[in-house]
This record gives structure tokens, sequence and C-alpha cells, in this order.
């Protein structure tokens, strides 16, 4: 599988205190990857910087895009607002859907707000909503919905434009367990389930466990990735077998 997006020696600090201390990541096209550590160890640090919403101070962040490499972390602020709303899908934990639009309206604005009819952008919603479990549901505005139904509308918008890559920051904080685990299998089906990237920041474990791996950080730093040991190899490790004695000599 080939990356879709790196970070090398990632930096960032807040005054004098450091969010993300040196962090190196590949994440690979199609795979789900939950982001763990305690409050303030720089998860979401990390997301918005593998997404473009901030620069690092130091370090790059590199994506493999549609239309070929790209440097996200050397890009200005409306070359990177606009790979956001091209590539990018966002899911928080609440404060993205507009109480005041329909589902249907806030699914279909996030086309709109591309260039898309508004005819075009319902129809395009609808589907959306559909494929999540909310047909019939189009004309609820946001607070007539369950919280789980408001997540699944929020899973439809960060997706109708046909983002391969969803970025979600607790998306279950504000749900209780059976509808987290409703949510996240909606999230699952419709972004690694269609071969998309889900990176997803959590500190809830039953959370992170749905994902197919696991990184830890710790004060800024990756303590811990479950990456498949091969893939975290290096080339020249892979290759070719030796002795076991000769392996262990050598070090
Ligand atoms: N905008 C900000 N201004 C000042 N400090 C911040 C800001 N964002 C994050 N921090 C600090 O950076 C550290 C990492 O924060 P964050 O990435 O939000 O962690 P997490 O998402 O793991 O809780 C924390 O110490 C936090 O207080
Ligand atoms: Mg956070």
């Amino acid at each position: 599988m080939t990356n879709i997006l790196s970070t090398r020696n990632l930096h960032k600090s807040y005054g004098n205190s450091p969010a993300l201390a040196g962090v190196d990541l590949d994440l690979r096209a199609g795979e789900s990857v939950a982001i763990m550590g305690a409050s303030g160890s720089g998860k979401t640090t990390l997301l918005h910087c593998l997404a473009g919403i901030i620069t690092p101070d130091a370090g790059t962040v590199g994506f493999a895009g549609p239309s070929g490499p790209q440097t996200i972390s050397a890009m200005n602020e409306s070359e990177r607002s606009r790979l956001r709303r091209e590539c990018f899908g966002f899911v928080f934990q609440q404060g993205l859907l507009l109480p005041e639009l329909t589902a249907l309206e806030n699914v279909a604005l996030a086309l709109m707000l591309g260039g898309t009819s508004r005819t075009q952008a319902e129809i395009y919603a609808a589907q959306w909503l559909s494929s999540l479990g909310l047909a019939g549901l189009e004309q609820r505005r946001i607070g007539e919905l369950s919280g789980g139904q408001a997540q699944r509308v929020a899973i439809a918008r960060a997706q109708v434009t046909g983002a391969g890559v969803i970025f979600a920051d607790e998306p279950t904080g504000a749900l209780d367990s059976k509808t987290s685990a409703e949510v996240m299998d909606a999230l699952l089906d419709s972004t690694v389930g269609r071969g998309k990237t889900l990176v997803l920041v959590t500190h809830d474990a039953a959370v992170a466990g749905r994902c197919a791996r696991l990184v830890e950080l710790r004060d800024g730093r990756i303590v811990r990735d479950s990456a498949p040991l091969a893939a975290q190899l290096l080339p020249a490790q892979l290759l070719p077998a030796q002795p076991l004695d000769s392996v262990q000599l050598s070090r």
C-alpha cells in the first residue's frame, strides 16, 4: 500500500510548551488509524497538522494527492483551505453542523460551497443520508435529531464531496457507548469500507479498538504504533533471511 500522508520530525509548540515534539508517521491509503493518548498529549494538534488546519513549526507533512505528491506543511493558507475542501472530510465531536438548517441542507451545503448547484447537491446529499440510515429524516433540523443521528449527518457531510481522507476528532465523545458503537459502524463502513482512509483521534479504548491500527501519543511523541511489523521494517531488513546468530552478532 502507498503512503497517503507522511510526517517527518514534526514539531509544534504553543508558547513554551511543546504540543508535538518530533513525530514521524506514515499513514497508508485505505487504513483506519486511531490516534490515542491522554488529554493534552498532542492528538488534536497532530490531526490538525496532518489535515493542513495548522502548520507545524518544523518538520514536514507530505500528502499523496490525486494530482501527485504535495507538501502540506509548505502550503499557504489559501492552498491549504482548497486542499481541505477538495480532498479531506472532517467529523468533530460536535459543531460543524448548522442547527438552523435541515439535515439535507447541512450535507448539501458542503457541495454547494464547492460550486455544485443546489438541485444536484441535494440529490447527492439525499443519497449519502440514505446510505447512512437516515432516509426519511432529510427535512429535520439538527436539533430535532438524536446525537447519533446528528453524527451520521456529520459523517455524510464530511464525505459528500468525495474526500479520500476523513479526519475525525473524538467523533463519539458526546455519545453513550451503544450509540458510539453505531456511529463507529457508520463511520468505518462509509470510509475504509469504500477504500478511503480514516484518521481518528480518541481517548476511548473501545473506539480506538475498532480501527486497524493504533498510534499512541505521550507528550507530543509516538510511544506506540501497532502498524504491522513488516510495514515498519526497512526494506533492507526484510531481505535476505540470515541465520539468527549472525543477526545477533551484527548488533
Ligand atoms: N491553540 C492552543 N493554544 C495554546 N495551547 C494549545 C493550543 N492547542 C493545544 N494547546 C496545548 O498543546 C498541548 C496538546 O494539545 P492537544 O493537541 O489539543 O492535545 P489532545 O488533543 O491530545 O488533548 C496541550 O498542552 C494543550 O494545552
Ligand atoms: Mg484533542
